[in-house]
């Protein structure tokens, strides 16, 4: 079977406006699966109907299938066809059918372990495990493959009862036994209907963490994490967060587990974080195993995090799923924000909001404002999966966000509940949801639903005014929506601003917080009684996901950084203030660096503040950040004004960043919100000792290294040495490869700390370490750990000779042989080229061109590169 369909003349999009309903309907499927990772074969018995819905298309049975799959035999109400009565054009197979009602069955062959694209059914590390979404199934069997197919799965697994002992499927257990010749079998049946994108089935020598859940209800739900077994002592940590998670649904939205059975697998080998099938979650095996010596406390989140989100799909996604792939956002937008409330009550809620904002600056943002700017509801793809992006997820959660904020959660959950009641068990859009939300409430949603249709990210000018004799505060608000590509003009968008004043005399509030939802370009808002100099703090929580610019001078964002009472606004204030400064610096003017470090010192010492927030606050923006703030970047220029500042804040606050070293070190690991907050400022304040050119702080650094009980600790200090040039940088690299080098999560730790380090030589380095032995493009975790981090680091990436563009394009070309839905997603760094100065632009575009010239390229790399050149 071809790996992957070349390019030969530029493929046809797929366009939004084009749906229709499917011609026929499959109520059943019968699935008989003789399992091996040579050849497995798939015979699968559908029960079709021709769909009666207006609207739907007529014509033959179309089944999906992919390149080089012919089936050994179809047959039609048990009559075997000929090979004439069916056919295949472009790898769809064509049955004419005369009648309404049909049995049709069909016979494969395929091969998991020739799989390297790692969709459909593959072997990692010895077991055999699927991965349909979006468009896998079809890998696996002939099929319908589109999410508004919604049928009844029976799975029967025969396999060889050595190798694979554990035969897994979705839904209930319904028979198993021997099958003779050493092979047993297991039969699955899942009773709520589904889309092909969540079938799954696993096979392996696997063990359970098992547990139990009993649901509100009183429902006694059997839950069973499954790994290898050697890594069962590292599953504690999830099992314990989906146990959290399925009660937290409960509560929060009233939503129930629905089957007897809920199993997750850890794989090794995994294109993203993990998959929500019926039952039967999926995951990349870094979103499971986790413990003290192996994980940080970064990784202990992202887990629970995961969890939760594909918990969270039963509902959000399973019960209700997607009627076409344009609605991806309808699931993944909303179980995002789920996941991202989930967490926020589970720790510090103001922490949590910094990181996702942090996240969707890093990652939203830059897509957005690029050549691969889209809706959260496309309008057009080639590759669906290039389109599991920050947008649909990331920027989906903050429009769901927003509904939430205008509604208030109450009025959110009236919603929720009714777009529950009204769409389980169907196939539903974007629009469904809106609509709920404003029946529910009586609300109207007919401007909001923009931010379904618009994309860039909104820029709102705050302007205030204060009239000292009148006592009144003016406050002129302008938002304006870039154009993006495909989209020249746009309408305004409603934002939900929260609002607030602060009197900068007495340093409290004076007018109090309101949702303010700017739904025109412009307008102006009057404040009365304001008879002191007012501050304006907006955007407080980051209500609504916009950049705002505002007239706040350095001292009204250092006042903010120390007396606004919204944490969140208060980090943002300091965020700001530094963003000004290197700006400034960046491009030669004055910058006030003597107002961060007095800001900086002040949040340090501030005793009311707890470490963790403390942690984020006083970090400096990270240089791509300052790049997106600048109309052209010069990475050169963006490290040394940052180098500077960073510098002077260690030399100027060492007294103070030694006495945070030394408060926030501890003596035994605890995994507590308090302790993690510790173990995080522990780092930070090593990072700006390390800053301030101390001499000690390498031996400083290797001493937190060699001595830590936990990853937390021992990364943040391997972090800091990896920076520098020190002799303990090389000891501590060595130690850590050789304790942690047949622990793969731990490995990618290895490669990363080396390709984000802020040295001259990281591109040398990067280059060399993608020749040592333990690389591999076949595992996305491992390319991304090294090429992924590497491009991400701004300085080194951009080299001025253009290294690190080559180097990335040469990757890109060698994984698309092997895996293009992981390839394309190392396109986007190069694709910024725009916004670079001349010399790295024109290196970053030639290395585009090179790319897009080469033969045989995936469907998935053509479709980023060239809408990164248009
Ligand atoms: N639906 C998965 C999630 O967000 C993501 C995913 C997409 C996983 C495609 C695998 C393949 O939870
Ligand atoms: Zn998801």
């Amino acid at each position: 079977m071809d790996q992957h369909s070349a390019i030969a003349t530029p493929p046809a999009p797929i366009l939004r406006r084009d749906y229709r309903p499917p011609a026929w309907r499959v109520p059943t499927i019968h699935l008989d699966v003789d399992l091996a990772a040579a050849e497995t074969r798939v015979r699968a018995r559908l029960e079709v109907e021709r769909n009666a819905a207006e609207g739907a298309l007529g014509g033959p049975l179309a089944l999906d299938g992919a390149p080089g799959m012919v089936p050994s035999s179809v047959t039609v109400d048990g009559h075997v066809l000929d090979e004439g009565a069916w056919r295949i054009v472009d790898d769809q197979l064509l049955i004419d059918l005369p009648g309404a009602a049909h049995v049709v069955e069909t016979d494969i062959a395929i091969s998991p372990e020739k799989n390297t694209q790692l969709m459909g059914l593959y072997a990692s590390g010895g077991l055999l495990c699927t991965q349909c979404e979006a468009e896998g199934f079809r890998r696996i069997t002939f099929f319908p493959d589109r999410p508004d197919v919604l049928s009844r799965y029976t799975v029967k697994m025969t396999a060889d009862r050595t190798l694979y002992p554990v035969l897994l499927a979705n839904g209930d257990l319904v028979g198993e036994g021997d099958a003779g010749e050493g092979r047993h079998w297991a039969e699955w049946h899942d009773p709520f209907p589904k889309p092909c994108y969540l079938f799954a089935m696993v096979a392996g020598d696997l063990k359970a963490n098992r547990d139990s859940f009993t649901t509100l209800s009183g429902r006694a739900v059997q839950l069973g994490i499954w790994v290898r077994e050697a890594d069962l002592p590292k599953t504690d940590h999830a099992m314990a967060a989906l146990k959290a998670s399925m009660a937290w649904d409960e509560q929060v939205y009233g939503r129930e587990y629905d089957l007897g059975i809920f199993n997750i697998v850890a794989v090794a080998d995994f294109n993203f974080g993990a998959m929500e099938n019926k039952g039967l979650n999926i995951f990349n095996s870094r979103y499971i195993l986790a413990d003290p010596e192996t994980a940080t406390d970064a990784d202990y989140d992202a887990i629970a995090g995961v969890v939760a989100h594909e918990y969270f799909h039963n509902w959000s996604g399973n019960r209700v799923t997607c009627r076409d792939w344009f609605q991806l956002s309808l699931k993944e937008g909303f179980t995002v924000f789920r996941d991202q409330e989930f967490s926020a009550d589970q720790g510090s809620r103001a922490v949590k909001r910094i990181e996702d904002v942090r996240v969707l600056r890093a990652a939203q943002f830059p897509e957005d404002g690029g050549p691969l700017a889209h809706p959260i509801r496309p309008d057009s793809y080639l590759e669906i999966s290039n389109f599991y992006t920050a947008t649909i997820y990331n920027k989906g959660a903050e429009v769901i966000r927003m509904m939430h904020t205008m509604l208030g959660a109450e009025g959110f959950r009236r919603g929720t509940d009714l777009y529950f009641e009204r769409n389980d068990g169907t196939a539903a859009t974007c629009e469904d949801f809106v609509r709920a939300m404003e029946d529910a409430n009586g609300a109207d949603l007919t401007d909001f639903r923009r931010w379904y249709a618009q994309a860039g990210t909104p820029r709102v000018r705050a302007t205030l005014e204060h009239e000292a004799g009148t006592a009144t505060a003016r406050l002129t608000l302008a938002q304006t929506v870039p154009a993006t590509p495909g989209q020249p003009d746009k309408l305004p968008m409603p934002l939900p601003l929260r609002i607030a004043l602060f009197g900068a005399d007495s340093g409290t509030p004076i007018v109090a917080e309101r949702v303010h939802v700017l739904g025109d370009e412009a307008t102006e808002i009057l404040f009365e009684g304001v008879d002191e100099p007012p501050v304006l703090s907006i955007n407080r929580g980051f209500s609504a996901p916009v950049i705002v610019e505002t007239n706040r001078s350095a001292a009204d964002l250092a006042f903010l950084s120390a007396h606004d009472d919204d944490p969140f606004a208060r980090f943002e204030a300091m965020q700001q203030l530094m963003v000004d400064t290197l700006v400034a610096a960046i491009n030669g003017g004055q910058a006030d660096e003597a107002a961060v470090v007095a800001a900086v010192r002040e949040t340090l010492t501030d005793p009311a503040l707890d470490a963790a927030f403390i942690g984020e606050a006083v970090l400096l923006p990270s240089e791509s950040f300052l790049g997106d703030q600048l109309p052209v970047v010069d990475p050169s220029a963006v490290r040394r004004a940052r180098d500077s500042l960073r510098k002077r804040l260690g030399r100027e606050l060492e007294p103070e960043w030694r006495a945070t070293y030394a408060a926030t070190a501890a003596n035994r690991f605890e995994y507590t919100p308090t302790a993690k907050g510790l173990r995080r400022l522990h780092s930070v304040a090593l990072g700006y000792l390390d800053a301030c050119g101390a001499a000690d702080v390498p031996a400083l650094a290797l001493a937190q290294f060699e001595g830590a009980d936990n990853m937390t600790d021992r990364q943040g200090a391997l972090g800091v040495l990896a920076n520098g040039l020190s002799g303990e940088r090389e000891t501590a690299l060595a130690a850590f490869y050789d304790r942690y080098r047949n622990d793969a999560l731990v490995l990618d730790k290895w490669f990363t700390t080396q390709a984000i380090a802020m040295r001259e030589d990281t591109a040398d380095a990067v280059e060399r370490l993608a020749r040592h032995p333990d690389f591999t493009l076949a595992n996305p975790n491992r390319m991304r750990s090294l090429v992924g981090a590497f491009a991400a680091n701004q300085y080194a990436f951009h080299a001025a000779d253009g290294r690190g563009y080559r180097f990335v394009a040469d990757m890109i070309l060698a994984a698309d042989t092997l895996n293009p839905q992981s390839a394309a997603r190392l396109v986007p760094p190069l694709g910024r080229w725009r916004r670079f100065e001349p010399a790295r632009s024109a290196l970053m575009k030639a290395q585009l061109e090179r790319i897009v010239a080469t033969p045989g390229l995936s469907k998935d790399v053509f479709e980023q590169v060239s809408r990164s050149l248009a």
